[in-house]
């Protein structure tokens, strides 16, 4: 292939946007490092890894760039182990990724810009791609370890060295793509995903037996007469739950010029229960809102479902209302017999998100879910953690006074831990927070440097050795 430069190649975006610079800039190191400095003391049980993984672009990008949509993988790893700590990271190696570094800098723009590349410049193989974005979450089921982007294939990587080997599709279970937040049953080790696409059906689930191999393959749900973004899910014993939000992708008002995705609230938000036994879906109908991330979900023993989640006013950055936008920790009742949806708000604290709980408690009831969010002194950072006891309508909070990522719940042996990655400000230092779970409001008892700057960042997981 002769190598030419298009002529429509789009401008680089001004290295001042607000989600390049300071705690969001990308990291271009990968680096491995061991007996990190630490402040307090790792417990000598733990043993295990904290993965997480978030947008980070490999070169200056171009065209368009909206966080925290588009950018490279980069997974991040802080490994505790006889009371040491160690960390690596390494971006995800997309086609994408590696033909940019062959060139040295970006080909391919963002998503909302329209620009593909094409063949003279990537390759027939690669014309007319978009970049691919597996820079949401990181899994492991059934031997594999994920890095998972939306509605697409993720990325495996070699647990050992963090090196990508390529895609995966799970024995045809993600064959269409897969949400970047699966869920793992406890119970049964069992991977239960959906996927969106732009053509009917809309909607498909599918189902990931614990040894790996597809259970279900990709399977329609019926009841969409369009296409719908639908970013995270939840999952009961019985129960696959998709809160269908009005956010529509409008392929015609694309094609038009306009926006690719249209909130639409006088359609309201549908509520989707997929019996895991292959039943009909049942529909329920609820006013409008909008759900990035799910607590956790359960059967009650009347037949209901409860469903802890975080609720915005409407998806920020996708739909301007003209009205303040406010997020809240809130648990639905709902009744699948009656078609009934009973919302109430479980905190009172607002602008929080990233709602995480024991992951060994996921389709069971759970009494505590931990968030992130912005403490009262506002810096227009997300500094504080929330830990919500949602039996008893009571929350604690700890703050480091530094931008603080998503808090992963870590069990231990004699007793349970919170662990965050936080990003001071000021001099731009990363560091690695443990909590215990009992008192997390006292602050870490262990606080963990960092070698390198790890950037504002997304999805991650604790996974014991
Ligand atoms: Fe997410």
């Amino acid at each position: 292939m002769t190598v030419t430069t298009d002529p429509h190649r789009p401008a680089p975006i001004a290295p001042d946007n607000r989600h390049l610079v300071g705690v969001f800039a990308p990291q271009r190191d990968e680096t491995d490092a061991t007996d990190l400095p630490v402040t307090g003391e790792i417990p000598a049980d733990l043993s295990g890894s904290y993965l997480r993984n978030g947008p980070n672009p490999r070169f200056d990008p171009i065209g368009s760039f909206v966080f925290p949509l588009d950018g490279d993988g980069m997974v991040h790893r802080v490994t505790l182990e006889g009371g040491r700590a160690s960390y690596s990271n390494r971006f995800v190696r997309t086609p994408m990724v590696e033909l940019e570094e062959e060139r040295g800098e970006a080909i391919w723009s963002g998503l909302t810009d329209g620009y593909t590349p094409p063949a003279s410049v990537v390759g027939e193989e690669l014309a007319g791609t978009t970049r691919a974005l597996p820079d949401i979450n990181v899994v492991r089921h059934g031997g594999r370890l994920m890095a998972m982007a939306e509605a697409d294939k993720p990325y495996l990587l070699d647990p050992r060295t963090l090196a990508t080997l390529g895609t995966e599709d799970c024995d045809g279970a993600m064959r269409v793509g897969s949400t970047a937040h699966p869920k793992i049953d406890p119970r049964t080790g069992e991977m239960v995903l959906f996927n969106y696409i732009l053509e009917a059906p809309y909607l498909t689930w599918s189902v990931v037996a614990a040894d790996g191999t597809s259970l279900r393959p990709p399977t329609a749900i019926d009841g969409l007469d369009a296409p719908v973004m639908i970013h995270d899910m939840a999952l009961t014993e019985k129960y696959v739950v998709l809160f269908v939000c009005p956010l529509i992708f409008d392929i015609a008002a694309v094609m038009a010029g306009g926006s690719l995705l249209s909130w639409r609230p006088d359609d309201g938000t549908r509520i989707a229960l997929i019996p895991r036994d292959g039943g009909a879906v049942r529909w329920i109908h609820a006013e409008p809102f909008w759900v990035w991330h799910f607590a956790n979900a359960f059967d009650n023993a009347d037949g209901t479902v409860t469903v802890d989640y975080v609720e915005w006013t409407y998806p920020g950055g996708f739909a301007e209302t003209g009205v303040p936008n406010t997020s809240g920790l809130m648990r639905a009742a709902i009744n699948p017999t009656a078609g009934t949806i009973n919302r109430t708000r479980v905190s009172e604290r607002t602008d929080i998100d990233f709602p995480r709980v024991d992951d060994r408690l996921l389709t069971r009831d759970h009494q505590r879910v931990a968030t992130v969010g912005k403490s009262d002194s506002d810096t227009g950072f997300q500094e504080s953690l929330w830990f919500h006891d949602v039996a008893k309508s009571a929350e604690v909070s700890w703050s480091p006074g530094v931008a603080i990522g998503e808090p992963i719940y870590i069990p231990g042996a004699g007793q349970d831990y919170w662990g965050a990655i936080g990003t001071d400000p000021q001099d731009l230092r990363s560091r690695f927070y443990l909590l215990t779970a009992e008192s997390p409001e006292d602050g870490p008892i262990a606080t963990i440097d960092l070698p390198i700057r790890v950037p504002a960042g997304l999805h991650g997981v604790w996974l014991e050795t």
